[in-house]
């Protein structure tokens, strides 16, 4: 029946499994899921946070019998005590929960971690640059990286199961979750989050894609609000990091927990069944994100009780529901199933899925693990591999002389994030607000430590002036002024590094009204200017702060964005000019608070004055661009070429594009390959990424870039939700050269 079943999917959608079928495992599957009762199959769709099965001594074996005796629950999440745990300790009670899921219902629980830039919960464990930072090295083996690090170390702690990676668009600056995606873009976006899925998922640990979808297009700014988004953009760039991850073989999915277009994502079937389940013939899981059900009704108003809320979410597809602490929740399940609010198809679909996941992870044949053997676990190459992908990440924005900074010059570091690690990686750090026991993070170097250790203890001072609370959410808060101490201590030294920026927050409690950087840093930055100093700003945040009248005062800027344990030691060689910056912004960064725009606005956006008394007034006036990012050399482009003049669909475009470092050091470029559509019959983007892939290259080395894109690519998704691939021409550009490449056939696919 479940052959004929998918069978069936298959036919109907015309579409290939995403995950090819394994008729053994589906067999099984079917086997366990006969030998279910109701309740069982309703426990198995409930997850619930650590809490109810744990006391301040450990694991609670009453809480054990109720939750997994009584309620038959199947999944289990996050952290301990709500910081990160040892690994050892970690495991111990991951697999005290698995011995007491396998006594009690004789079906293993599936155990759930937010590893986010890294293993974001374990003391010990390795972290990278978040994820905004990988998107800016413009290099996917950095994701690949991060994706088999934070999955190794994962399943060291015998976890088999991450909620990673994060692939919102983040294409407002104002949402608080933008620098936990890949940036603004949808190519880098699916490229960076297929390597890290791919990546994550070959060290047997499941990627849970998260959250679809279009949770990064708030129309408010704020976390969790309503997206109002054209369907045909939502197709066209919201859906195709999900798609192309699922293609890839991505085993669960997380679901957005605000609306889009005035339906919850968590209640909408068209997005859940319709798109992502049908639509792709993706027979994967689909859970719900923190109490999003319950939501339907306290915050959304769609439902009346959780009952309803409910019906509604497993009826739109919703596999398994992250209560997350109310195991009542399997009372009202099962009301909603036997008054026929909720099909039994659609729970023994659901619970086919749970098992299915459970069975790919081989958790039913080895529940447990020994976690003895995972001895790369925190060592040097993973260490290299996080600090790498640090010194490709941050991003030159400004350099009129000054950097590098001579050695022997004497240094003042000042400002909130000078002397600071927390600042340094954000939330999903140790806590999930990112505020650090020190005991974490003592093994790493603040900017001023990185410093001094590069440039001589005796020449480098801190001052910072302004410190951040720290407590857990007031991180807007800013303490201790003292703009007259760093002014003075700026008199003894050759430059300031002025270390501006955001202390850490995560989701909802990171929500702000005013996106310029604070009046005392900004204050601050003028002080330590008017002594005349030359000023290299630090820019050490999750968003671009806007800067916009106080950036002519600095002489150079380095966006170092969220670069975690090792980016002090990365921005220090890279000050010192002993490594070289490479990094490339992955948003736009604003100039103006009213002025928030992505690269690929629309040309009317840009019309500048009108001819004629009127003034529109419609510029682009941005801080730096996207894809910005200077270097210690510099590069040349020529010879670019595309192999067919004329194409259609179907066809694969080939490019070249001779790369040469003009410069006297060696340095890597990220080359970024854009497209223009220059009539079409829905008003087109100015520009399009359609490649990007980055060179190392010597002083005077040239090298031939090549780059393909399929010519389907440059379809757009029309008012009719269908792809459309227009006759016409198409300009391409790489660096400062372009050229023209006309589509000879029209194609509707
Ligand atoms: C976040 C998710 C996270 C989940 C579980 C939610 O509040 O939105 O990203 O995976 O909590 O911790």
């Amino acid at each position: 029946m479940a052959c004929l079943l998918s069978a069936l999917v298959s036919c109907k959608t015309g579409v290939k499994p995403a995950i090819p079928e394994d008729k053994a495992l589906e067999a099984r599957v079917e086997k366990t899921l006969k030998g279910m009762d109701l309740d069982t199959k309703i426990g198995q769709m409930v997850q619930l946070n650590i809490d109810l099965v744990v006391n301040n001594d450990g694991l609670d074996e009453a809480k054990m019998e109720r939750v997994f005796g009584r309620w038959k629950i199947g999944s289990i999440l996050n952290v301990y005590k709500g910081e990160a745990q040892s690994r050892e300790y970690t495991a111990e009670l991951i697999s005290g929960l698995q011995d007491a899921s396998m006594k009690y219902i004789g079906i293993p629980m599936i155990y759930g971690l937010d590893m986010i830039h890294g293993a974001t919960y374990l003391a010990e464990g390795t972290l990278f640059p978040q994820e905004i930072n990988i998107a800016a090295t413009f290099d996917t083996r950095h994701a690949t990286n991060l994706g088999h690090v934070l999955a190794y170390e994962t399943r060291a702690a015998m976890c088999p199961w991450t909620f990673s990676p994060v692939m919102d668009l983040g294409r407002d600056p104002r949402w608080s979750r933008a620098w936990e995606s890949f940036g603004e873009d949808c190519l880098v976006q699916s490229e960076m989050a297929v390597a890290e899925t791919r990546a994550i998922q070959e060290e047997g640990v499941a990627a849970c894609l998260k959250h679809y979808m279009a949770y990064g297009a708030p129309f408010s700014g704020k976390d969790r609000t309503p997206a109002i988004l054209a369907v045909h953009d939502m197709r066209e760039k919201y859906f195709r990091p999900f798609k192309e991850c699922i293609e890839a073989g991505a085993l669960s999915v997380m679901v957005n927990s605000a609306s889009v277009n005035g339906m919850p994502v968590h209640a909408s079937k068209m997005l859940l069944t319709d798109w992502l389940k049908e639509g792709l013939n993706w027979d994967g899981m689909l859970v719900t994100d923190w109490a999003d059900v319950n939501n339907l009704f306290t915050r959304e108003h769609i439902a009346a009780d959780r009952k309803e809320a409910l019906a509604q979410a497993i009826n739109a597809g919703i596999d398994m529901v992250m209560e997350p602490y109310d195991t009542l929740c399997c009372v009202d399940l099962k009301a909603a199933v036997q008054e026929k609010l909720i099909p039994m198809s659609r729970i023994d679909d659901a619970v086919r899925r749970i098992l299915r996941l459970k069975y790919r992870l081989g958790l039913f044949d080895n529940p447990t693990w020994s976690t003895t053997a995972f001895d790369k676990f925190a060592g040097p190459e993973f260490e290299a591999m996080a600090y790498q992908a640090a010194l490709e990440s941050e991003v030159l924005l400004k350099n009129d002389g000054i950097l590098p900074i001579n050695k022997g010059s004497r240094i003042l570091v000042a400002g909130p994030c000078a002397n600071s690690m927390r600042t340094l990686s954000g939330g999903w750090t140790y806590t999930w607000q990112g505020t650090d026991d020190p005991a974490y993070v003592d093994r790493f170097n603040t900017i001023s430590e990185a410093l001094a250790l590069k440039f001589g203890r005796d020449k480098v001072k801190c001052v910072s002036g302004i410190e951040f609370d720290q407590s857990r959410y007031e991180w807007q808060k800013e303490l201790d002024i003292n703009i007259p101490s760093v002014v003075a201590a700026a008199r003894g030294v050759d430059v300031v590094v002025l270390c501006l920026g955001e202390n850490s927050y995560c989701e909802t409690p990171g929500n702000m009204d005013d996106l310029n950087l604070s009046t005392n840093q900004k204050d601050l930055l003028k002080a330590v200017a008017s002594t005349g100093k030359p000023v290299v700003l630090v820019l050490n945040e999750g968003r671009p702060r806007v800067i916009g009248d106080v950036e002519p005062l600095a002489n150079a800027v380095v966006d170092v964005m969220l670069p975690s344990n090792y980016g002090s030691d990365a921005l220090a060689e890279l000050l010192a000019g002993d490594a070289n910056f490479s990094g490339k912004l992955p948003f736009t960064y604003p100039k103006h608070v009213n002025a928030l725009h992505t690269y690929d606005y629309k040309v009317s956006e840009n019309v500048e004055t009108m001819e004629g008394e009127y003034n529109y007034d419609a510029v682009m006036d941005v801080q730096w661009p996207f894809g910005f990012g200077l270097s210690y050399t510099t590069f040349g482009y020529s010879d670019f070429k595309c192999s067919k003049s004329e194409f259609k669909s179907g066809d694969m475009l080939d490019f070249e594009v001779t790369v040469t470092n003009t410069g006297s050091i060696a340095g890597k470029e990220a080359v970024l390959l854009y497209s223009s559509d220059i009539v079409a019959s829905m008003v087109p983007d100015v520009r399009r990424l359609r490649a990007f892939t980055k060179v190392d290259l010597l002083p005077g080395e040239s090298k031939t870039v090549r780059m393909s894109v399929p010519a389907d690519e440059l379809a757009f998704v029309g008012q009719d939700g269908k792809w459309h691939l227009e006759k016409g021409a198409f300009r391409f550009s790489s660096g400062p050269c372009s050229c023209y490449a006309d589509c000879v056939e029209t194609t509707v696919k």
